[in-house]
């Protein structure tokens, strides 16, 4: 009884709706949002750092960050945020099929590839339930990243940086690093429109 039951199933697999949903207009809506974000996000930080104010342009990497983050995930019904395998805020920490994601990302440039278009997506299973996930590689530019990533951290910005994320694991980074991903989550149930 069980056996014939598994092969319907597989039988019927190509046609499941699950199965068979062309993953591409979500890709593509992920590229789209995240290209925005990191336009609003960069835009903001090259304002706030030419101010010289480096307490400025840290608050725009931390509350604007998500602020620009949750814009997002409203209109799209998505979870969307920001993610490392060494995070300077602990709250970004991957979960573990994002640092299996990262993980790969590092594999894949290490065997030559260049992390600027680097993307992995799959449809994963949670308590029964399917979601896309999405996540793209972002490198570290020598400019503005090092600023605030790199090995020769101001003093005045350490000071800082201590004070607000005692446990910043995101220093030390080279330009041509990939500083992190960014990683999107949404139920299959959502349609795309
Ligand atoms: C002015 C300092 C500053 C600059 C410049 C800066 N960052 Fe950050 N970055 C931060 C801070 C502060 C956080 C923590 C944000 C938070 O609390 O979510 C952060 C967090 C991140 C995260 C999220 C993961 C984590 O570590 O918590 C990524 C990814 C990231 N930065 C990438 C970059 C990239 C790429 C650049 C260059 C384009 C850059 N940053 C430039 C200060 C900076």
């Amino acid at each position: 009884m069980k056996k014939i039951a598994l092969l319907t199933l597989i039988a019927c697999l190509p046609t499941t709706p699950t199965m068979a949903t062309d993953l591409s207009p979500r890709v593509n809506a992920s590229r789209t949002a995240i290209k925005s974000f990191f336009g609003a996000l960069a835009g903001e930080l090259k304002g706030a750092l030419k101010k010289a104010d480096p307490l400025e342009a840290i608050n725009v990497c931390n509350t604007r960050a998500m602020g620009i983050t949750s814009a997002h995930s409203e209109k799209n019904g998505w979870q969307i945020g920001r993610t490392s395998l060494k995070p300077r805020n602990a709250a970004n920490a991957p979960d573990a099929w994002e640092t299996s994601v990262l993980k790969e990302f590092e594999a894949r440039k290490a065997a030559g590839e260049n992390p600027k278009k680097m993307e992995h997506y799959e449809v994963v299973t949670k308590n029964g339930q399917p979601f896309f996930r999405y996540m793209k590689a972002i490198p570290t530019a020598e400019k503005p990243c090092l600023v605030c990533h790199g090995s020769n951290i101001k003093p005045a910005l350490i000071e800082v940086l201590d004070k607000l994320y005692p446990q910043d694991k995101a220093r030390g980074y080279k330009a041509g690093d990939i500083r992190g991903a960014f990683t999107i989550t949404q139920p299959m149930s959502f349609e795309i429109r």
